[in-house]
């Protein structure tokens, strides 16, 4: 029996693990939300890990709020940085291997071509730094990791772009989207599935890989697939760069290759 700990179950991609995990008798799961451990409480972390013996643990806990993270970067840093290095710190001394998850935000956007693990990143925006830094301690404190560089995630599960389109398409909005950002949607399903996959086969190698669905699109071609895919007739518009403002800076190309 393998047991699993995921972190930040009742987040859009814990929900999807949580939606398969039955799938998989030879899996022991368990599913942990903010309440039950907070990543930023070491005490907390070393307290589970002391009940159960885990063999990976499945990071999905994160600070997601890119606008707010530019308005307070220490709670970002406090989850994606500090409490991430707890995490590491905890499955080292306890032999456990961990797969997190981080972000295509930690490249800046200026490179022609799609991003490849090696390429040097350069984050732009708070919340990319703070996840950047989480890297960088999993890599100083760990030898048995993956780090899992995702983009764009949708699921029917959370908040996210794909639902709030499907929402206006439905009701007959007209939607206004930004054409001046270029990535990769990635169902988030299907990274929960990659996720198994690495657990179920019998090599862990560990380092950084990029995992999304592998269609390069804009925000605006993401959102005229939706309406087109579901058959509504909701007209999607694009909004050119000087009338699209956010507070985070956002990187322009972050398709993950
Ligand atoms: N969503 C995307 O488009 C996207 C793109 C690229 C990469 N990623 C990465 O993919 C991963 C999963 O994303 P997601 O969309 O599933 O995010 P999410 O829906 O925001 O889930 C994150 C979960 O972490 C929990 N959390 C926050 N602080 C915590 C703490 N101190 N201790 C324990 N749990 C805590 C949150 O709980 P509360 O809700 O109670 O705060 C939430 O349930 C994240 O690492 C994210 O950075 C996401």
């Amino acid at each position: 029996m393998i047991n699993i700990l995921v972190t930040g179950s009742d987040g859009q991609l814990g929900q999807c693990l949580q939606k398969i995990a039955h799938k998989y008798p030879k899996m022991t799961f368990f599913f942990m939300d903010r309440i039950g451990l907070d990543i930023t409480d070491k005490n907390n972390i070393q307290a589970v890990f002391k009940k159960h013996k885990f063999h990976f643990c499945i990071n999905c806990a994160a600070y997601t709020n890119v606008e707010q993270a530019e308005k307070t970067p220490e709670i970002a840093f406090a989850v994606n940085a500090v409490g991430i290095r707890n995490l590491a710190i905890v499955c080292k001394e306890n032999n456990v291997k961990l797969i997190h998850i981080s972000t295509d935000y930690v490249f800046d956007g200026e490179k022609k071509d799609g991003y490849l693990p090696s390429d040097k990143p350069n984050p732009i925006n708070e919340y990319g730094k703070s996840k950047l830094k989480g890297e960088q301690y999993i890599q100083e404190i760990l030898k048995e990791f993956i780090i899992i560089r995702t983009s764009w995630l949708y699921s029917e599960f959370g908040h996210n772009f794909y639902k709030t389109i499907l929402k206006k398409a439905k009701r007959k909005e007209t939607i206004s989207i930004t054409d001046s950002q270029i990535g990769c949607p990635t169902d988030a399903n299907n990274l929960a599935l990659h996720i198994i996959n690495i657990m179920e086969s019998q090599e862990f190698e560990s380092g950084i890989q990029h995992v999304t669905d592998g269609e390069a699109m804009s925000w605006y071609e993401f959102a005229e697939k939706i309406v087109k895919e579901h058959k509504l007739d909701s007209e999607v518009k694009v909004v050119k760069d000087k009338n699209y403002r956010t507070f985070a800076k956002r990187p322009v190309n972050s398709v993950l290759i």
